[in-house]
């Protein structure tokens, strides 16, 4: 199992790109099996997500090739096998975006039930609330959710759950939608850029969709969907990573593919912790006013700020002047990077879904352990400005969401090493 080994204390300066967005690659990639033809889908990124989710179309009868310049061309050649088992949602639970698009195409899905994570529970029944008001019979056997119907119809769906709306589920219904009969309207629907996201891929290959991006979308049924080419949106999370990767390490960077309007509740919260935040052309430029700022932050659905950059920015909030606090209203225990920033010398106490952030301090480098893709970033951030070495234990975590992240970071700047310590685990 590979580890990071991070010399803290340099300062990041340079240009890099962006990648294409994982969480809107995920759906994107599934929705494919609803159209007859081939598509070819730009800027996918190289994940291990991706990976992941690339052996799941196969294995559901896709051909799938990786084309250079990040491009994937999928093409449905075999319909017969519409299960999802087990060994492959336990690796990725974003397998169950698959449910809604193999029900409307082939009249049945059968996708292993997710589990929790180390962000929560993660439920999906407002999911499949979703998919029987469209008509599908949904039970569970052997730990399978089996979704069934011979025709979908359109009906009005509500999608709101005590935490907000779901995307992936929104993604699901939306999909299962676009080949039901007659209208859906989906009320209380993610907003989310992921979503627009796939509801223009769904578009481009013949579907009816509109509202994408509010919480009213409406799908206007049709008979079939053909492949298409599309280019998928810069990756707003790793954005924002990078952004408070120049803010933590006192650096500068450009960074290009950014759509700033995709991250206005992260860049406000930047500009008044003290960070400049230029846009620049279709990217921004990012720079530290090297005395920061305390803030107040608590995670909310788009265009909420993210609870995806949460865990960062609390990295970023440890070295800054002053008290902050810090509440998540998503997934209320997402806080498992506390324990690991406090053995880096963070001050920080946790009352429920809220972290009191005492900040000022100076992060000395340690061994830590990252436990899952959010918070293996926030102490990577916290080790570029930790003074000395942090080891990163299991950090294979971060590769299912970052490409070569230290690689990227070290063409700015940074000291980091990544070291197989598979012996003695
Ligand atoms: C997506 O997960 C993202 N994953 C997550 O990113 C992200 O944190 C999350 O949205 C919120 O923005 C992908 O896009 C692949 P939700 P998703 O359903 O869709 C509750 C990352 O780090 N809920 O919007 O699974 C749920 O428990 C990942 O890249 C129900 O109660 O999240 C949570 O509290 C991690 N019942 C809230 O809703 C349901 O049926 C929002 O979850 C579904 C969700």
């Amino acid at each position: 199992m590979d580890s990071f080994i991070i010399d803290g204390g340099t300062r990041l300066r340079g240009t890099l790109r962006i990648a294409g967005s994982k969480n809107a690659s995920l759906p994107v990639m599934a929705a494919a099996l609803l159209a007859g033809g081939k598509s070819v889908i730009q800027d996918i990124p190289n994940l291990q997500d991706i990976r992941s989710q690339i052996e799941l179309l196969k294995l559901l009868g896709c051909r799938v090739e990786r084309l250079p310049d990040g491009k994937l061309e999928i093409e449905v050649i075999d319909q017969t096998n519409s299960h999802a088992p087990y060994d492959v949602v336990r690796k990725m639970r974003a397998s169950i975006c698959v449910l809604g698009p193999l029900l409307a195409k082939r009249g049945e899905g059968r996708v292993s039930m997710p589990g929790g994570c180390a962000i929560g529970d993660r439920p999906v029944d407002i999911h499949l609330r979703g998919l029987r008001a469209l008509g599908a019979n949904i039970e569970l056997d052997g730990g399978d959710i089996i979704a069934r119907a011979t025709k979908l119809h359109g009906a009005e769906v509500f999608l709101g759950g005590n935490f907000g709306s779901t995307v992936l589920g929104t993604a699901n219904v939306m999909s299962a939608a676009t080949l039901a009969e007659g209208k859906t309207v989906i009320e209380c629907a993610a907003c989310e850029p992921e979503i627009v996201d796939l509801a223009n891929y769904l578009n481009a290959m013949g579907a009816k969709i509109t509202g994408q991006g509010t919480p009213r979308v409406m799908v206007e049924g049709v008979a079939e969907l053909s492949g298409t080419t599309h280019r998928i949106i810069p990756d707003r999370i790793e954005a924002g990573t990078f952004m408070v990767a120049a803010a933590i390490s006192n650096g500068e960077l450009n960074l290009e593919n950014v759509r700033i309007d995709h991250l206005m509740a992260a860049v406000d919260k930047l500009r008044s912790i003290g960070v400049i935040v230029e846009k620049v052309g279709t990217g921004v430029n990012v720079a530290s006013a090297r005395r920061l700022e305390a803030a107040i932050i608590t995670t909310q659905p788009y265009p909420g700020f993210p609870t995806d950059l949460q865990a960062q920015f609390m990295a970023l909030l440890a070295v800054a002047n002053g008290n902050s606090i810090v509440s998540e209203k998503i997934f209320p225990d997402r806080f498992m990077h506390v324990a690991e920033l406090t053995r880096l010398g963070a001050r920080m106490h946790r009352e429920g879904a809220t972290v009191i952030i005492e900040g000022e301090q100076q992060l000395i480098g340690a061994p830590v352990m990252a436990s899952d893709l959010r918070a293996s970033a926030a102490l990577v951030l916290a080790g570029l400005a930790a003074r000395g070495t942090t080891t990163i234990n299991r950090v294979y975590h971060i590769d299912r969401g970052y490409e070569k992240i230290e690689e990227r970071l070290n063409s700015l700047g940074a000291k980091i090493k990544r070291v197989d310590q598979s012996e003695g685990e």
